[in-house]
């Protein structure tokens, strides 16, 4: 039977992991997107177009994929019809796209409330994107929300009236402007229309497809340390983009699922705020971001960003299961003349590989690095790991030496062929 094979973020999100799934998913007969919403986003160029996608998965782009939102993600409409509509004026099919009946429904008071809270937190702001995306899970698990399902056979005024009420009365204690219910019930109703013919049974459709040995590639949003269990709480996102989102996210059962790979940077970036031990606040942060475009596909803010922390790959190793990594921007880090690599925290004295996610923890923990020779010079035509020059090699080596995890790919620019293989 095939296996599920699934692609995660093992930092903070932003690893590149559209490269990889854009690889994998040419293998795939299906493609699924399983928790998260608009606050991802995954760019792929081809025949030198540009596409940004925030929902549907990019596997879309492939023909005879089929393209999932699975149950666990949140669905903003007017985003996932952009989307839709981008990719027809583009010559795209939609044909291929599937959304969960059970995915939850962002409205716009979700995005009010996500600002205003932010605004509420003041000097202790999350840095959210500001999509809804904790409001919207908020009302998931406070059982008030409204699902793709009840969206399509239009049985959500009721719920969506009674919702605003409430959301009303938070927003007049703060002197916000109050929701207009019956403005969003034309819109959404009119977003229901559109989507309706894509709405279906997701979790039967990917059951029957595993017992039809169907190929199946669940592709990650955020990313581990951005995760509501396993992240830097509270600078998290709203869901588990951890590998047990997968499962909670789509209805696939653990037993299923095969390879699980990590995705990561050859150096680190953060967005938003929250704790983080290898952040270059200097030149060297500066430089890494020039040379990466380390600019946020959602929110175009510019990435805080860092060398490569190997206290926390291993940690994202551990509470995923990682059964291969991939690594992006090695020809990014390559320009540099020197390059660092934490391989331990010090605390107390004492050097360690304890990763926390706790800010007070971490805040007298310091990186332990090691120095490796840069300079590798043009490696985006390389098809062989063998083949790399010497520097790339030592560099690479020493980090699946110390997560003991496979290395399967390495990104080699910026191009969607520019990776090797392993
Ligand atoms: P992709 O899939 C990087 C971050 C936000 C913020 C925190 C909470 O492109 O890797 P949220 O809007 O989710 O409530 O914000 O999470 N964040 C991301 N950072 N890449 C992402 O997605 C992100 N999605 C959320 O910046 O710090
Ligand atoms: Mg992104």
């Amino acid at each position: 039977m095939n296996k599920v094979d699934v692609v995660l973020g093992s930092f903070y999100g932003d690893e590149g992991k559209g490269k990889i799934i854009d690889y994998l998913s040419q293998n795939a007969d299906i493609s699924v997107r399983c928790t998260g919403g608009n606050n991802a986003g995954h760019s792929i160029e081809i025949d030198g177009k540009k596409f940004a996608f925030h929902l549907i998965p990019s596997g879309i782009l492939n023909k005879n994929t089929l393209a999932v939102i699975g149950n666990g993600v949140v669905i903003d409409p007017r985003v996932l019809i952009e989307e839709i509509e981008n990719l027809k004026a583009n010559g795209y099919s939609t044909e291929n796209l599937r959304i969960s009946d059970r995915a939850h429904v962002i409205f716009p008071y979700h995005i009010e409330m996500d600002k205003l809270q932010e605004e509420l937190r003041k000097e202790d702001k999350i840095g959210t994107t500001a999509r809804g995306i904790g409001p919207v899970y908020c009302d998931k698990f406070e059982r008030c929300g409204i699902r793709i399902g009840d969206l399509v056979n239009k049985k959500f005024e009721k719920q969506l009236r009674k919702n605003i009420e409430n959301k009303n009365k938070i927003f007049e204690i703060y002197g916000h402007n109050q929701v207009n219910a019956s403005d969003i019930i034309i819109k959404y109703n009119e977003y229901a229309e559109i989507l309706k013919p894509y709405v279906a049974d997701t979790v039967t459709l990917l059951h029957n497809a595993i017992q039809e040995n169907k190929k199946i590639l669940c592709e990650g949003a955020q990313a581990t340390l951005l995760d509501i269990d396993f992240g830097s709480y509270p600078y998290v996102t709203s869901s588990n983009p951890t590998v047990g989102g997968v499962c909670t996210g789509t209805g696939i059962g653990a037993k299923y699922i095969g390879e699980v790979y990590g995705v990561l940077k050859a150096y680190s970036s953060r967005v938003g705020e929250g704790p983080y031990l290898t952040e270059q606040k200097n030149e060297i942060g500066d430089t890494i971001r020039e040379l990466g475009h380390e600019y946020g596909t959602t929110t175009k803010r510019p990435r805080r960003c860092g060398w490569l922390d190997l206290v926390a790959l291993k940690y994202a190793s551990m509470v995923n299961g990682l059964t291969g990594l991939a690594i992006n921007h090695v020809d990014t880090i390559g320009k540099l003349d020197k390059i660092k690599l934490c391989v331990g925290y010090k605390k107390d004295g004492k050097v360690s590989m304890n990763f926390s996610t706790d800010a007070e923890y971490l805040a007298d923990c310091e990186p332990v690095y090691e120095e490796f020779e840069g300079n590798f010079g043009d490696i985006s035509n390389i098809k062989n790991r063998e083949d790399l020059p010497e520097n790339a090699k030592k560099y690479l080596n020493r980090i699946e030496e110390i997560v003991n995890v496979p290395i399967k790919f390495i990104g080699t620019g910026a191009g969607r062929d520019a990776m090797i293989i392993c």
